[in-house]
């Protein structure tokens, strides 16, 4: 830290990215993204953008947003686009957060939270989940601040349904509610027709998880046009030209092939499945995720000592050293053979070890 550094972002403690590896040969089972490539149509665009590529891009994302609303069915000023979904929940703390107006979010959820809290100078609060790792909406009656819940949860996998989070939403109606659905394809359970009813929810998405795009950046604000607003505001104080010219053009494409979302992410929840029950075969404790990742403990070995062991055969996991989760590993679900060898290293992990 340089002595010029500021004294209000002194104890920031920055959140810490899974291992984005440089070697060959790794299984990257730790960040969550799609274990397939973009479609041809996809990266013949990549190829087409020398020309976009010297002017600055469209800061209002025109086409790419009022292609988005009539794929979604939405307005678009219903829809802000981000340089990944990081960036807009970042903008929503900056907006809908301030001294008398804390983040609420559970204690076990995704790891930026907290982050994106300390670096924008807003208070938090914790609310726990329960000891089966559920968000019981009747915790956050009667609370006053912002609500930030991950839907499917991370790292758990969990899911509140679109009636639960209306539940939510209908408590107060003059608190902002963020619906971070990350995750939501691997599930199909969204909360987005509820924008239409109410002004106080904030859906937001990404094409990092289930479009393959987590390289190019892009994640939306979805909610009622005086909330995009606010969040424009945000942006165009920081920087207006958030979303590169290759992450819009890239957005649209895949908006060409939006029919092919589900069969994709059917076969990650396919493959999901056989690997729940694969570990729960071996003896794992494994929630009933709803993501494109497992979350599971094994049976006896830490789970520290596991996740170190999958290192050593080449497979990379993510684990939190936090309280309640520590012996539990977060696995993204890649292709069925990526599984299988994910699988012939537990097991070798098992015989040399003894056990699991
Ligand atoms: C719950 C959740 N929200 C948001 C993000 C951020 O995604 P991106 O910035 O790539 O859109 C992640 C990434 O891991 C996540 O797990």
């Amino acid at each position: 830290m340089s002595r010029f550094f500021s004294s209000r972002l002194a104890d920031l403690v920055p959140y810490t990215p899974g291992e984005q590896p440089r070697e060959d040969g790794l299984l990257k089972l730790n960040t969550n993204e799609l274990p397939f490539p973009p479609s041809p149509r996809v990266l013949s665009r990549a190829q087409e953008l020398t020309r976009a590529l010297q002017l600055y891009p469209d800061p209002d994302c025109t086409l790419l947003r009022r292609e988005l609303a009539q794929a979604w069915g939405l307005e678009p000023e219903q829809i802000l686009c981000g340089n990944g979904s990081d960036e807009i929940l970042s903008f929503a703390f900056q907006a809908f957060c301030s001294d008398d107006r804390p983040a609420l979010f559970p204690d076990l959820t995704y790891g930026f939270y907290p982050v994106f809290a300390r670096a924008n100078g807003v208070p938090w609060r914790e609310i726990p989940l329960r000891e089966d790792f559920s968000v019981v909406i009747d915790d956050y009656r009667n609370l006053e601040g912002t609500v930030f819940l991950a839907n499917p949860n991370a790292p758990t996998g969990l899911q509140l349904s679109p009636g639960e989070i209306e539940v939510l939403v209908r408590q107060d109606r003059g608190r902002v509610v963020v619906i971070d659905e990350a995750y939501v394809d691997f599930s199909r359970q969204s909360a987005l027709p509820l924008i239409r009813h109410y002004d106080n929810l904030l859906v937001v998405r990404t094409f990092s998880k289930s479009r393959a795009l987590a390289g190019a950046r892009l994640g939306f604000g979805l909610g009622d046009p005086a909330l995009i607003a606010d969040l424009n505001r945000v942006r165009c104080s920081f920087n207006p030209y958030n979303v590169s010219s290759p992450a819009q053009a890239l957005g649209r494409a895949i908006l060409e092939e939006e029919d092919s979302v589900p069969l994709r992410c059917g076969a990650v929840v396919q493959t999901r499945e056989k690997t729940v029950l694969g570990l729960r075969e071996r003896g794992f404790s494994v929630t009933d995720s709803r993501a494109n990742f497992v979350f599971a403990a094994p049976p006896h070995m830490g789970g520290e000592t596991l996740f170190h062991a999958l290192r050593e055969k080449g497979i990379l996991v993510r684990r939190f050293d936090k309280p309640r989760i520590a012996e539990y590993l977060r696995i993204t679900v890649g292709t069925d053979a990526q599984m299988d060898r994910f699988f012939a290293a537990l097991d070798d992990i098992g015989k040399e070890a003894g056990g699991l």
